[in-house]
Order: C-alpha cells, then sequence, then structure tokens
C-alpha cells in the first residue's frame, strides 16, 4: 500500500486515546510536498502529461531598445522545419494588453519597441527546439529612436510610468537647516533577479464551446484568468487557469507570468489545439522584470548624538517600459522608509523613472527593502559623522513605544517589539565584545579586515491596495473522514499548502495526514488576490479555519443530537470526537453524519480588519501588523581583492507564534541569504545600447551554498501577533530579506577601517568585489594612512 493510501487510524484503540486536542498547530512539520521535491516526482507544469498534438512556442524578441519597427519578415520563420504558425500582434482578437493596473503593457508589442528583449511574435512548432531554432530567423527593420537607460536620466528627463508621489510630515527644511550636523548625499541600489529555479511557463488547452485551460506557473491565477480572457474578448467563466506549485515566484510571477499566459493561449486559440510556452532562462532574463533599482538623494540634519532633526529623501527608481507593480512598489518603498525609526520631519519624493528597459516588477519585500535600505544607510553614515557605535545611534532612534510611534503614512505602531528583540540578540550575538574584537584585529591586520553591524527590520504586513486583502476556500470532509482542501493561494515552496492544512487539521481536531491540499484552480474560489505580500497564510489561513469551523460546528451538532449532550460540550482531537459517552473515530463520525444527511463541506472567507488607505495622500493604516526582525553580521574583506566572507550571522525574527517553526526558519534562512545576495554578488548590468548583458548564472552571481555562513544562528521571537490573526502568527515571507543589510554594513565597516572609522565609505550596493575594491580606493585616497 503506497504511503498515501494508509489508513488513519492510531495503533492505539480509540478508548487509549486522548479526549482533549493536541494541537495540530505551532510545531514543526515538513513540508507537505517535501517527499515529492527530493524524488523528484513533484508535478511542476512542464510535467504535466502532455496531450496529444500538443505544440510548442518560442518568442521573437526585439533587438532594439527603442525604434520603431518599420517592416518585419517572417517568411524565413515560417519556412523554418516543425513551424506550425507565426503570430504577431495583428493576430490577438481583442486587447493586446497584459498589464496588471496600468494597461500600457502590450502582449506583443505592435509598432513599436521598448526594450531589448520585448516580445515581438510567437513561433509555434511541433517541437521545443523547432520553435526557438526557428525564433532567431525574424528580420525586423527598425528606426532607432532615443532611448533612456538609466534611472537618472529618466528622472532628468522627468520622464515616468506614473505621476510623482509626495509624502511630507512635520517641517523637515527648517529642522535640517538648524540642526547640528547636516549631512547631503546620493545612494545607488541595484536590482535583483528572482532567479526562480522554474522558469516561466504556461500551458494552454481549448476546451469545449471557447473555453481554454491554462496551467501556469503563477501567483496570481485569477489575473492570468482575466488576462487571457481580456486578449480574447471573452468573460471570466470561459477560462480556468490551474496551479499546483511553482519552483519559485519571488514576485517575479505576480503579474509577469500574464504575456506567457496570454501567447501560449493566443496560440492555442488561434491553432486550437494545446500549446506550451517555456522560455530557457536567457529569454527568461531578457524578458521579465526585475527587482527595482533605486537612486536615493538625501539631506539630513541630526544631533551631536545621531538623533535625526529631519530627512528629505528623492526616490527615483527604475521602472522599466511600462508600469507593471512599480506604484504599489513605491508606495511600499515610500511606507518603509522609517523602518524601525521615529523620523519626526520628513519628506519623502517617490519618481517612477521610465527606461527602455525590462518592465521592473514585485521581488520579496516589493520596494520596501529599497525604502529601509535608504535610511539605513543614512543612519551608517551619521553614526561616522558623530562617532558612536552604529547600533546606539540605530537604537536611538528607534520608534517608541507609547510616543513617538506614529509613521510618517499617519499608521501608529502599535505593537513595537524591536527594543526587547534588539536587547536579546545583542546580548545573544555578543555584538559589543565581538566589535571590540574586529577593531583590534583590524589594528594588527593590513590587508584582511573585519566588520561587523547589527540592524534592525519592520515590515508593514498587508497588500498596500486594502481590497486585495481577502481570501477564500473550500474544505471537503470526505465520507471516510479524509480531507481537501481548497484555497486562493498558490504554493511556490514558502509552505503556504503545509499551513493551511495545519490550520485545517487543528480546527477538526484530526492528523494532518488526514488532509491534503490541491492545485490552486479559479474554478473553484473565485476571485483570488495574488499570493503575496506575505499573506498568504494570513488570508488562506483564515478563510480554510472558517470553512472548517462550519464542518465542525455541524459535526459538534450532529454527535451532541446523539449522545443527548449539549454541542458545546463535544471535544475534538486527537482523530477523536467525544460527545457524552460518545466516542467515535473521525472517520466514523464523518460516515455517520453523512448517512444522516449532514453537509460535510463547507467554504470559508476572510479580509482582513482595521485598514483602510488614502493612496492620493499617502496617509492611513495600509498594515494589519509589523513583523520584526534584527541580525548582527561579521564579515572579513581583503582589501587587496575586495573579496570577503560571511564569517557569522545571527538572527533573530518575528514570526509570532510560529504555526510551523520549522518552515519560518527555513523563511528567515532562504531570506536572509536571498537578500545578501541583492547587496553583494548579484548585479544587473546593461550594456551602452540597453541591452542587459547579465542574462544567465555565467554572468549574473546568487549565492550558493558556499556562500552561507558556517557559523549561522537563526532563532525565531517569542512573541505573539498583538492582532487576531491565524492563531497569532506573523507573516513571514518577506520580512527577512531585509535583515543581511547588516551584512552590508558590516562589510562596509570593514572598508572603514581603511580610514580609521572617520570617513564614510563610498560603498555602492551591490557591494560586488570590485564595488568593495573601488571603495577601498577612495579610502586610501580621501584618509589618512593608518597602516
Ligand atoms: N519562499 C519560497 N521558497 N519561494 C518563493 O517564491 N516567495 C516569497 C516568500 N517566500 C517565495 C518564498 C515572496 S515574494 C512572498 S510575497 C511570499 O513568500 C508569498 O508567500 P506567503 O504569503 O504564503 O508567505
Ligand atoms: N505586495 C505585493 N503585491 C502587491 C502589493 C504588495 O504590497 N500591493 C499591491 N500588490
Ligand atoms: Mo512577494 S514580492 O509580494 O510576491
Amino acid at each position: 500500500m503506497n504511503k498515501q493510501t494508509e489508513p488513519f487510524l492510531f495503533d492505539a484503540g480509540i478508548e487509549a486515546r486522548a479526549a482533549v486536542s493536541t494541537p495540530q498547530v505551532g510545531i514543526s512539520r515538513p513540508h507537505e510536498s517535501a517527499h515529492l521535491h527530493v524524488a523528484g516526482t513533484a508535478t511542476y507544469t512542464d510535467d504535466i502529461p502532455e496531450l496529444a498534438g500538443t505544440l510548442h512556442a518560442a518568442l521573437g524578441m526585439s533587438a532594439r531598445a527603442h525604434a520603431r519597427i518599420k517592416a518585419i519578415s517572417l517568411d524565413q520563420v515560417r519556412a523554418a522545419p516543425g513551424v506550425v504558425a507565426v503570430l504577431t500582434a495583428e493576430d490577438i482578437p481583442a486587447a493586446n494588453d497584459c498589464g496588471p493596473i496600468i494597461h500600457d503593457d502590450p502582449i506583443l508589442a505592435n509598432g513599436l519597441v521598448q526594450f531589448i528583449g520585448q516580445p515581438v511574435f510567437v513561433v509555434v512548432a511541433t517541437s521545443h527546439d523547432a520553435a526557438r531554432r526557428a525564433a532567431r530567423l525574424g528580420a525586423i527593420e527598425y528606426e532607432d529612436l532615443p532611448p533612456v537607460l538609466s534611472p537618472e536620466a529618466a528622472h532628468q528627463a522627468g520622464s515616468y510610468v506614473l505621476p510623482p508621489m509626495h509624502l511630507t510630515r512635520g517641517e523637515p527644511a527648517s529642522h535640517i537647516a538648524a540642526a547640528v550636523h547636516r549631512d547631503r548625499g546620493n545612494i545607488r541600489l541595484g536590482g535583483q533577479e528572482q532567479f526562480y529555479l522554474e522558469g516561466q511557463i504556461a500551458y494552454a488547452a481549448p476546451k469545449e464551446n471557447d473555453g481554454m485551460h491554462v496551467w501556469c506557473s503563477t501567483q496570481h491565477p485569477t489575473e492570468m484568468q482575466h488576462a487571457v480572457a481580456h486578449m480574447l474578448g471573452w468573460h471570466a467563466h470561459q477560462v480556468l487557469v490551474e496551479c499546483r506549485r511553482m519552483g519559485g515566484g519571488f514576485g517575479g510571477k505576480e503579474s509577469q507570468s500574464a504575456m506567457f499566459a496570454c501567447c501560449a493561449a493566443l496560440a492555442a486559440w488561434k491553432l486550437l489545439c494545446p500549446v506550451k510556452l517555456r522560455p530557457d532562462r536567457d529569454d527568461d532574463m531578457m524578458i521579465t522584470g526585475k527587482r527595482h533599482d533605486f537612486v536615493f538623494n538625501y539631506e539630513v540634519g541630526h544631533d551631536a548624538e545621531g538623533r535625526l532633526d529631519g530627512v528629505a529623501v528623492e526616490m527615483v527608481s527604475r521602472a522599466g517600459f511600462s508600469a507593471d507593480l512599480s506604484g504599489p512598489v513605491m508606495t511600499r518603498a515610500i511606507c518603509h522608509f522609517d523602518n524601525a525609526y521615529w523620523l519626526p520631519n520628513v519628506k519623502i519624493d517617490g519618481y517612477c523613472g521610465k527606461t527602455n528597459t525590462q518592465s521592473n516588477t514585485a521581488f520579496r519585500g516589493f520596494g520596501g527593502p529599497q525604502g529601509a535600505f535608504a535610511i539605513e544607510y543614512i543612519l551608517d553614515n551619521v553614526a561616522r559623522t558623530v562617532g558612536r557605535d552604529s547600533l546606539d545611534v540605530r537604537r536611538a532612534n528607534l520608534y517608541g513605544k507609547a510616543e513617538r510611534n506614529v509613521t510618517p503614512y499617519g499608521q501608529t505602531v502599535e505593537d513595537n517589539v524591536i527594543h526587547e528583540l534588539l536587547d536579546e540578540l545583542e546580548a545573544s550575538s555578543a555584538y559589543r565584545e565581538r566589535r571590540a574584537a574586529t577593531r583590534a584585529f583590524n589594528a594588527g591586520s593590513p590587508v584582511l579586515k573585519k566588520g561587523i553591524a547589527i540592524t534592525p527590520v519592520k515590515f508593514g504586513i498587508s497588500f498596500n491596495v486594502a481590497h486585495f486583502n481577502q481570501a477564500g476556500a473550500l474544505v471537503h470532509v470526505y465520507n471516510d473522514g479524509s480531507v481537501l482542501v481548497n484555497h486562493g493561494g498558490t504554493e511556490m515552496g514558502q509552505g503556504l499548502n503545509t499551513k493551511v492544512a495545519m490550520v485545517v487539521a487543528h480546527e477538526l481536531g484530526i492528523r494532518l495526514e488526514r488532509v491534503r491540499v490541491t492545485a490552486t484552480d479559479t474554478s473553484k474560489v473565485a476571485n483570488t488576490s495574488a499570493t503575496a505580500a506575505s499573506t498568504g497564510t494570513d488570508l488562506n489561513g483564515k478563510a480554510a479555519q472558517d470553512a472548517a469551523r462550519q464542518i465542525r460546528e455541524r459535526l459538534a451538532a450532529f454527535a451532541a443530537r446523539q449522545a443527548g449532550v449539549d454541542a458545546d460540550s463535544v471535544q475534538f482531537g486527537d482523530d477523536l470526537i467525544v460527545a457524552g459517552e460518545l466516542r467515535l473515530d473521525f472517520s466514523d463520525l464523518a460516515r455517520q453524519a453523512y448517512v444522516a444527511r449532514v453537509q460535510l463541506w463547507s467554504d470559508g472567507f476572510y479580509t482582513t480588519p482595521k485598514l483602510y488607505w488614502d493612496q492620493s495622500r499617502l496617509q492611513g493604516r495600509p498594515f494589519y501588523y509589523y513583523a520584526y526582525g534584527a541580525a548582527c553580521s561579521e564579515v572579513l574583506v581583503d582589501t587587496l581583492t575586495g573579496e570577503w566572507r560571511l564569517l557569522r550571522a545571527d538572527v533573530l525574527h518575528d514570526a509570532g507564534r510560529s504555526l510551523n517553526p520549522a518552515i519560518d526558519i527555513g523563511q528567515v534562512e532562504g531570506g536572509f541569504i536571498q537578500g545578501m545576495g541583492w547587496l553583494t554578488t548579484e548585479e544587473l548590468w546593461w550594456n551602452r545600447d540597453g541591452k542587459l548583458m547579465t542574462h544567465a548564472p555565467s554572468t549574473y552571481k546568487i549565492p550558493t551554498v558556499n556562500d552561507c555562513p558556517e557559523d549561522f544562528h537563526v532563532r525565531l521571537f517569542e512573541n505573539d501577533n498583538a492582532e487576531d490573526s491565524i492563531h497569532r502568527s506573523k507573516a513571514v515571507g518577506e520580512p527577512p530579506l531585509l535583515l543581511p543589510f547588516s551584512v552590508f554594513f558590516a562589510i562596509r565597516d570593514a572598508v572603514a577601517s581603511v580610514g580609521d572609522y572617520k570617513v564614510n565609505p563610498p560603498l555602492v550596493a551591490p557591494a560586488t568585489s570590485e564595488a568593495i575594491l573601488d571603495a577601498v580606493d577612495a579610502m586610501r585616497a580621501t584618509a589618512p594612512v593608518v597602516q
């Protein structure tokens, strides 16, 4: 008998089982698909057995950053072996648009190309290989237009994808002017490729009576449904989108899976046969948007202790050629410029620069990391300026508990635990002693330099578009006592399905093994939000709990009737139900309830309370609560080569009352290393024509297991969510990405030693070895030589 179909019964008879519930949440359980992941039997979109007659698509892409298309010759493409059809914008029956908010995102370029890599035509062939080979044979004649290739150039030209955003609190200008210390400067922060292990993919199959079934690796099945329907001029109920799991999304499949879903569906509609589109890694990287790189221009005024009097920052992001999610990303950047700090007088101006590059999109943190990095950079400078330990300066600026606790966007920070969290981390990491030790080491080491830093995180949880904060779920209890759950969230490796299954098991008092979660499917739960903003478990866990609770109440009422007791006295736990003298295994209960014609399935729904947001004023309560964390990192830098190593990292992260500590620690570790890659080795580089040259792992370096510190201490902070979240847990998907700020600032601390800690190193992010060497050289040129 295979493992999945073993009976659910405990070895012990039901008399021996406890009548009180053993909790099914708050315990470490393996990922629901871990055994499939390691065995290679987990089904990703490309593993779905292909339907007879399946054709394969590839994209023909623009070779110019900005040009009018004068002519396209596709004869050679059509004549290539295996080619069945070539489609262009003209073949799209209704809307040539897959933009998630603003409709400025053509599925296929029509007359105008706006970046190198923009899809222009779709080749459909009998094999994946034949389609790819043929796609290279397209001859496009261009008339070049001047491209805009950097956020600075866009800002200078006043070229934006959206109107600028402005937020002011207090009187920053006068407070900066009157401050003891004033400084101004410029911070450069690179973007980041999502580098999901499974690339973008969509597989579309036409169904009877003008229907379309699309399997797609996407964080947002409902939006894929809408995009395909919009393109074909159909209604939503004609399109079914399904996703069992992704091999990672990281934000890159929130909106940008749409172009792939639309191209596969277009070809399937046109040719009336199943069509799969799976770009290879290089094409994926050339086509899709990434984390926004930012340029910050700031002015700051502070006192002799390093307390901020006023700060003004201009944030310019590289939106790329279209708006995509750049608006909400900028909003989140603005709402995270405070990070964990009270900014009494502050001015923030956000500009989404329109450039002739890929349209940048969501990436873990969604602008939050960029906004918070800027204030951390500023405070890092302030500390050196006033000659204090940067942790002391950071502490001096933290939000208070009862005062100094209102964010620039008007939300009161009610659940602040950053003081206690930092106390605990400072002690457990032995920060003070180790800081002294790095100084002592550096005094005797002319080439190798150590650095150390602690940085805090405060991250707002909820979509910053209030109505996205809703979710639905379906729970079926079959009459053998097995349970099937379906919800609107998508599984991308983060463990959402595991957590939702645990919530359902807990609610029904049954073991997790009884509960199975199925593929996300727009025909089961309608109008879902993207699985994003870290809210997957908060939203879908609550919706599934609502569904399970309704079934439990019906079962309790049934059992109470049988036993002649009050429904409130019925207990569920350990696969057992106890009602007065009645003791029944859950399977028997389900069978008996079915025979008694009790409804054994239910829907569930949840909306996050307390949220309101005025986007025009950038004021309100965009977040239900905050997640907190802090990390201490120590590095060793070779100042002759710019090479470095992370020697030790200590992380303390607030996941509330964790639903599944093993999965949460995995999220914290993964987020930390991914964020470290962003700030150090991952560099996106476009050449002077605007061509992305780092479009493969050969030139784009993500961290590997070798880059993880040998000494890596990750712990969860003991803390219940102050709000009524699912079992008082906290969202954990994105916030840990900000923890490795400590790695960057530890590198900067090591570089600062070259100037005896008196000069602020001009270190840019990512701090590649080259960037580290540049900063060291600049220090040697400006600072007194100490070694
Ligand atoms: N973890 C894994 N393994 N793979 C992913 O793609 N995406 C991250 C995070 N953790 C991701 C991940 C991002 S960007 C978000 S928003 C959340 O997971 C989404 O899932 P959740 O809301 O269920 O936490
Ligand atoms: N995160 C991710 N996606 C979003 C958000 C967000 O905060 N707001 C709108 N879409
Ligand atoms: Mo995550 S960037 O909200 O998908």
